[in-house]
């Protein structure tokens, strides 16, 4: 797909209403100008979860989360900047043009989109037959009652009914006005070679397969009966929106849930997910009879860095947690493993058992995975030393692969007391392990940096980038200059028009004439004056975004233009500055409310500017004198005439500072 045009994006903003998008998914009652609710990303009783219609932010002072209505959506939906800029064009019916798409992409875009279109319908037209049909009522519906679910866990999931004639749904689509290629595409059609359309799925339950995002991607179909000549499930085939690898069952009923808990609870089976859902524990999801792959595991982490598996166990399922315990261990989560009672899966234990009893043998079975595997190991070969060493060999390799070294080391150290084995042996054996894994990956980079630099050959340097991705790193809120840079940017972001008042002649106090400027315009030439910057990387990039525009000669963008940034950085800092609280304590401090509003905004801004450039002189002065001392100077005489100049530059500010305050 290609990227949503910038004209797009500007639309979106425009339409949308972040009251109706975040009233949704939280409960809105007014407060003064504002709407306010209890955070949705925490567990608070009081409600400290402020929406303001007029600027088109949210601000939550309980967990510190705020932003536009495209923020929300990535926060809490935990989509991606697009997916959310999608989800709400859809819901404003916003027509998106994107940008520079090939005629092959556009294909492959098109071709996405109906199969999402004949999905969405398949999901509605199954639910329908689950809830109207009466051969969905008295088989369908019937069957999901037997096995416990409740009417509304159905609906959660979006259970649905496949009738029994072989060829209904697709019959029913086509005359609908979906096409045959959509629906062969998307498997639920299989066309015969005498050219009949088939159904894939009949006279089975139904368990649609959603995306993160909620959008119907494949299904599973379940006989009724248990018998051995037909498979038990039937599921949709690989297309260009269904890939098994990549799919979670129940991740779009689960994820705030999962979220909330820290914690990502992973077991078999749709039946799986869903009895245990109905029992209170919502933080689970399936890889669906397929074994654990990479993708799985990331997406997850888009959530979470906790998983535990809860397996059957059965010699297969035992089998299977031992693989997915390695991939996670690589990708750098941590894991945990939970079997339940031979012959139990987490369905069959949830119904047989009240909730406390369940969530305390879900607290209290849960072990990490190095006893999980001494435990399994050992049985069957307690005192045999050449058993024992292999069992060490086998958890000391999991270890290893873990990518970080302070869990490698906890973990060694938990290993050494449960083995009772020496930690200096394990490290040697450790150490080997690692050196092999390193070799292997320096490898496979060396093969990866060869093709890349053929890749690189072909193609155009990316441009430079304006500010390197790293600086971000050292942007710590307590940094030296922090507070002076943002009093600034809060001007810049809020009264850039407003005009402020100043001296004329800032240095000779004789003369009382007075000037008018924009603060913007103000603090813009104050900078340029001593090319001063600003130390934090998102404040540097709305500094150099102003002044390119005002170079220009383009209107100056405003918070809402960075609060719509894609970069989250940018956006949750440009809401904190435009949230009322900020602005307020801060104005109230300065009494606003009784003075005059030009003469407050004048003196704040030329303190601002001022308080800022001694900071920085000072830190110009501090660096050479720092230089000086650890003999780093090699022109002396030099670097003491600039100190000498720097100090009377700060003491110019200061006497200004002075008039003002
Ligand atoms: N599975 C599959 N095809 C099969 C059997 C299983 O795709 N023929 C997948 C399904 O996703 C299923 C999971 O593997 O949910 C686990 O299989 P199993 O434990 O046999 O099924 P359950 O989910 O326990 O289903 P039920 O309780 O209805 O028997
Ligand atoms: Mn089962």
């Amino acid at each position: 797909m290609g990227r949503i045009s910038q004209d797009t994006v500007n639309r979106i903003f425009e339409a949308v209403r972040i009251e109706e998008v975040v009233g949704e998914f939280v409960q809105l009652k007014k407060s003064g100008s504002s709407l306010k609710g209890l955070s949705p990303f925490t567990t608070e009783k009081t409600p400290s979860f402020y929406v303001s219609p007029a600027k088109q932010i949210f601000k939550d002072f309980s967990s510190g989360k705020g932003g536009t209505a495209v923020s929300f959506l990535m926060e809490h939906e935990h989509f991606t900047y697009p997916e959310a800029l999608r989800y709400l064009a859809r819901k404003y019916n916003i027509e998106i043009e994107e940008d520079e798409v090939s005629d092959e992409q556009m294909q492959a875009a098109s071709e996405r989109e109906s199969l999402y279109v004949v999905s969405e319908f398949a999901q509605n037209y199954f639910e329908e037959q689950l809830w109207e049909s009466e051969e969905g009522q008295n088989i369908g519906h019937s069957y999901f009652k037997e096995r416990g679910f409740t009417d509304e866990t159905m609906k959660a999931f979006h259970l649905g009914y496949a009738p029994s004639g072989r060829g209904k749904f697709s019959q029913d689509a086509l005359d609908k006005g979906y096409s045959e290629e959509f629906l062969v595409k998307s498997g639920l059609t299989i066309k015969r070679d005498s050219g009949d359309l088939m159904d894939r799925f009949w006279g089975r339950v139904i368990f649609p397969i959603h995306s993160l995002s909620g959008r119907t991607l494949g299904f599973g179909g379940r006989v009724l009966r248990n018998d051995k000549k037909t498979a038990k499930y039937l599921n949709s085939p690989e297309s260009e929106i269904y890939h098994k690898s990549k799919i979670l069952y129940g991740l779009y009923q689960a994820k705030g849930e999962i979220v909330k808990a820290d914690k990502c609870l992973l077991v078999e089976g749709y039946t799986d997910v869903i009895s245990l859902h109905q029992a209170g524990v919502k933080n689970v999801v399936s890889s669906s009879g397929t074994s654990l792959t990479v993708e799985q595991i990331r997406l997850i982490r888009r959530l979470t860095n906790n998983i535990t598996i809860l397996y059957d166990g059965d010699a297969a399922g035992i089998k299977a947690s031992f693989r997915g315990i390695d991939l996670i261990l690589e990708e750098g989560l941590n894991v945990r493993v939970l079997l339940f009672p031979d012959g139990e899966d987490p369905d069959s234990f949830a119904r047989k058992h009240p909730q406390h009893e369940l969530e305390d043998y879900l607290k209290e079975e849960e072990s990490d995975f190095i006893s999980f595997k001494a435990k399994l190991l050992m049985t069957d070969s307690k005192n045999d030393p050449i058993a024992k060493a292999n069992v060490i060999r086998d958890i000391v390799q999991s270890i290893a692969l873990i990518p970080d070294e302070i869990s490698r080391d906890v973990y060694l150290r938990t290993c050494s007391q449960i083995m009772d084995m020496e930690e200096k042996v394990l490290y040697a054996e450790l150490a080997q392990l690692r050196k092999k894994h390193l070799d292997e990956k320096n490898k496979r980079n060396k093969s990866e940096q060869r093709r890349m630099e053929v890749v690189r050959d072909n193609v155009p340097p990316p441009e430079a980038l304006e500010v390197a991705p790293d600086a971000f790193l050292s942007d710590a809120q307590d940094s030296l200059h922090y507070h002076q840079e943002e009093a600034l940017i809060w001007v810049l972001l809020n009264h850039p028009e407003d005009v402020i008042r100043f001296d004329a002649e800032p240095d000779n106090p004789e003369n009382k004439e007075k000037l008018e400027e924009p603060a913007a315009v103000f603090i813009l030439e104050e900078l340029a004056e001593d090319g001063f910057s600003f130390e934090n990387a998102v404040f540097q990039e709305v500094y150099s975004a102003i002044v390119k525009a005002y170079n220009n000669e383009e209107p100056l963008p405003s918070g809402q233009d960075f609060a719509r940034s894609e970069d989250q950085r940018m956006s949750s800092m440009a809401t904190d500055l435009m949230t009322e609280r900020y602005a307020l304590s801060d104005w109230k401090r300065k009494e606003v409310f009784v003075l005059d509003r030009i003469v407050h905004l004048s003196k704040f801004t030329i303190e601002a500017v001022l308080r800022f450039k001694v900071c920085k002189v000072e830190k110009m002065i501090q660096d050479i004198n720092d230089a000086m001392k650890e003999h780093k100077v090699e022109d002396v005489m030099g670097a003491l005439e600039r100190v000498a100049k720097l100090t009377r530059m700060r003491n110019k500010i200061n006497n200004r500072l002075n008039r003002v305050i």
